[in-house]
């Protein structure tokens, strides 16, 4: 996708596929200017025609209808009420990248109607995988730092969501009392006006400059101080493409017809024929992600050729056969980790692969390969790839790909989640999980036979290497 740029104002300028698979938020005192933020934050991605949904509490978006063609969820303005099929209207808004806004004005249960939503598009984005972003409003009452029993869609979608091309950007008038699991994984955003001492404090974990903390207490209407890009300054966010409800737009931006979103519209509201939604849980076939295979099938047969048994040495005649070259996936736990350094806002990324014997897994190349079985303790650093994090830059040093695959396929279950948060405070003291994902090693099995004899190899189909399992 060719990069675009969100502008906020003269000195801020965005990627845009950053904001929109990244996490981000917006922090500021009733008035200061967050939503008006937000909004041409909004207009910019719908410029660009990159898809996004706002959660909005108050019924301040709508305007971005007559201007981006956005699909208007609820409130007084409703293209379709909050009723609607999630799983079909955020397909179709991913698709045709259709701004949705989620109008939550007038319902009384918000937080039931976000985490449907929420729980749709997650499940949704967990088979499709492309970026959208979702922006909410007002994100302290949709996740609370209080502890609740129920899993938070909003927390899901900010540790897990980025592998699924989620993104998030959270907006709050009280960081004191939003998840600070959550505000953690901000690595951009923007204060503005903050005065209430808890808040100020609240804040010291996104940035810590003793200058900026007082600063923030003296920003007026509109003034922000970003964090996690390289302007450091406070900034005065640039004037509104669509200013108060119902003006005039002011630019045509690449956007779908009014026919295509009417019939969109229509058949979110009910009477059209239902398209199935889709989900992996319905299909036989199992999705993964998986290391991106190196060596071919055909290698591997090449290599099960090459290892036949002969009679009287290289020349000679087989006495053994192949029996079955398979290709099979061996589970693999991709971590990432947060390293503090002795800066008190900065910190390193690494991820560390375990298997599922509980091993670190070793790169010996940053980009393809690795060793499967070593381990050695005390020299947990070398086991890793690492990027020095920044928000453009967490990228996964090897490749992944989909892969759809049968269940026996799969040779063990792989870690739990409390096995994996063992491990990591054995290899890694002082590291903090900020995401855990199942990958999977593919691999080549590989049957000798001679009479009643077997031999089994395995190959290793990202780095070739290979073992005789005996
Ligand atoms: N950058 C700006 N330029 C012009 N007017 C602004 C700007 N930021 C905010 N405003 C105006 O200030 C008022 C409060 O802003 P708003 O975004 O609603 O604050 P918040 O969402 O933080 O409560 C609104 O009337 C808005 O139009
Ligand atoms: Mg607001």
């Amino acid at each position: 996708m060719e990069s675009t740029e969100v502008n906020l104002s003269n000195e801020i300028g965005l990627d845009a596929q950053t904001i929109v698979t990244g996490r981000g938020c917006v922090i500021g005192q009733s008035g200061s200017g967050k939503s008006f933020l937000i909004g041409v934050v909004a207009e910019e991605l719908a410029k660009s025609n990159m898809p996004f949904c706002v959660v909005d509490t108050e019924g301040e978006y709508s305007s971005l209808k007559s201007s981006f063609n956005a699909i208007i969820i609820g409130g007084s303005n409703k293209d379709a009420g909050l009723d609607v099929d999630y799983t079909k209207l955020f397909q179709a808004s991913i698709e045709n990248s259709i701004p949705v806004v989620l109008d939550l004005s007038d319902t009384s249960d918000k937080q039931g109607v976000v985490y449907d939503a929420m729980d749709a598009l997650f499940s949704l984005e967990s088979s499709l995988r492309r970026p959208y972003l979702v922006i909410i409003e007002e994100a302290d009452k949709f996740v609370p730092q209080v502890v609740s029993k129920r899993t938070n869609p909003i927390e899901e979608i900010a540790f897990r969501g980025r592998k699924r091309g989620l993104g998030l950007f959270i907006a709050t008038q009280r960081p004191a009392n939003i998840s600070k699991n959550v505000l953690a994984q901000c690595s951009y955003g923007f204060i503005g006006r903050l005065t209430i001492d808890n808040d100020v404090n609240a804040i010291r974990i996104l940035f810590s400059s003793r200058k900026a903390l007082t600063e923030v207490t003296t920003l007026k209407v509109g003034e922000f101080i970003p964090f996690g890009m390289d302007y450091h300054e406070r900034f005065k966010v640039k004037g509104r493409v669509t200013k108060a409800m119902g003006s005039t737009p002011l630019v045509s931006a690449p956007r779908q017809s009014s026919a295509k979103i009417n019939s969109i519209i229509k058949s979110l509201s009910g009477n059209a024929p239902q398209v199935k939604p889709i989900t992996s849980r319905e299909t036989r076939e199992l999705k993964i992600q998986s290391l991106q295979r190196l060596f071919s099938e055909d290698d591997a047969k090449e290599f099960a050729e090459r290892m036949k048994r002969k009679q009287f040495g290289v020349f000679g005649k087989s006495v053994e056969n192949v029996d079955t070259v398979s290709l099979q996936y061996a589970p693999l736990e991709l971590v990432s980790m947060r390293f503090p350094t002795n800066r008190r806002n900065e910190y390193l990324e690494y991820y560390a692969l375990l298997s599922e014997k509980g091993r670190l897994v070793k790169f010996t190349d940053r980009t393809k390969f690795f060793d499967y079985v070593a381990e050695k303790e005390g020299e947990q650093r070398n086991f890793l790839a690492y990027n020095i994090y920044t928000p453009s830059l967490s990228k996964v040093p090897f490749k992944l790909e989909d892969s759809s695959v049968a269940k026996a396929d799969l040779v063990s279950k792989g870690l739990g989640k409390k096995r994996i948060q063992k491990l990591v405070t054995k290899f890694f003291p002082s590291a903090v999980i900020i995401d855990t994902s199942r990958v999977y090693l593919p691999f080549y099995r590989i049957v000798l036979r001679a009479n009643n004899k077997i031999r089994v190899f395995t190959v290793n189909a990202v780095d070739g290497r290979t073992f005789e399992l005996s």
